[in-house]
């Protein structure tokens, strides 16, 4: 049994800490596509490409459940291949929904109409690609009315991470949250909406401010995940071993991967 978490790289190793700690009797088999990352500055039909063959690639290690543990994938290319992709006995999900969920308020599975909720003004750092295809706005609007999002594009900061210049990545975090504080001089919350972000989260928190609340997925994902398995036990797949796969150099990838998680990863060729 074994559960795919995928990402564009290694920021979705923070989500895969996250349901390793929650859940530890489940293998997940963990897929980085390092050779072809950022996504987040490719267009739609490159994500869903790169996205579908990353996700059939999973498949094959046992892994009936996918989760694809990136923003920009869940952005760009989800929801259109749960319209017309995936098999009937294979799920994908996303990232969003667990995020969106715990800003409004809401249980999971509570469909009913949207509605106000405690905060009003609130400011979304994401990728290029995440931020152009409003997808946040949209889950966001089934579900509140009357919130002002103020979404900054991090252009620079998911390179810098993945080449663990971390100098950069502060230097850029500090000048994105500027340039959101132009646009919105005072959010009440703030939403790290992409899984790299997480390795940056007390350089977020600081220029921001303490009153700002900043909300990241890894654990509002692990606490969806464990619900939904416990509701679809059948969903954990026949793979049986942990594991981390790349299609970038294993040596690299595994020396970031160890490094962000300080415990030793082993990374092999995907
Ligand atoms: N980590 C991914 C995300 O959550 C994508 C970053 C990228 O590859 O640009 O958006």
């Amino acid at each position: 049994m074994a559960v795919g978490i995928f990402d564009s790289g290694l920021g979705g190793l923070t989500v895969l800490d996250a349901v390793s700690k929650a859940m530890p009797e489940v293998p997940f088999v963990y897929y980085g596509d390092n050779s072809h990352a950022p996504y987040g500055v490719r267009d739609a039909d490159d994500v869903y490409n790169l996205t579908t063959a990353a996700v059939e690639r999973l498949w094959d290690e046992g892994c009936d459940l996918v989760i694809l543990a990136c923003n920009t994938a869940s952005a760009a290319a989800l929801r259109r291949m749960q319209e017309a992709w995936i098999p009937s006995d294979k799920r994908v999900l996303g990232v969003f929904v667990p995020l969106i969920e715990a800003l409004t308020e809401r249980q999971w599975g509570d469909n009913s109409p949207p509605r106000e909720v405690a905060v009003e003004h609130v400011a979304l750092f994401a990728t290029p690609a995440t931020v152009r295809s409003r997808a946040f706005q949209r889950e966001l609007a089934f579900r509140a009315i009357g919130v002002d999002v103020e979404a900054q594009a991090c252009g620079g900061l998911v390179d810098a991470i993945e080449e663990g210049d971390m100098i950069l990545a502060e230097a850029l975090v500090r000048s994105h949250v500027d340039a959101l504080k132009r646009k919105m001089p005072d959010p009440q919350a703030a939403i790290l909406g992409c899984t790299h972000y997480p390795l940056m989260q007390g350089v977020f928190q600081d220029a921001l401010g303490a009153d700002v609340k900043v909300y990241s997925q890894a654990d509002l994902v692990a606490a969806s995940l464990e619900d939904y398995l416990k509701r679809h036990p059948t969903m954990i797949g026949s793979g049986q071993t942990s594991t981390f796969l790349t299609t970038g150099d294993p040596k690299k990838v595994s020396d970031h991967a160890t490094q962000f998680l300080r415990r030793e990863i082993v990374f092999n060729a995907a």
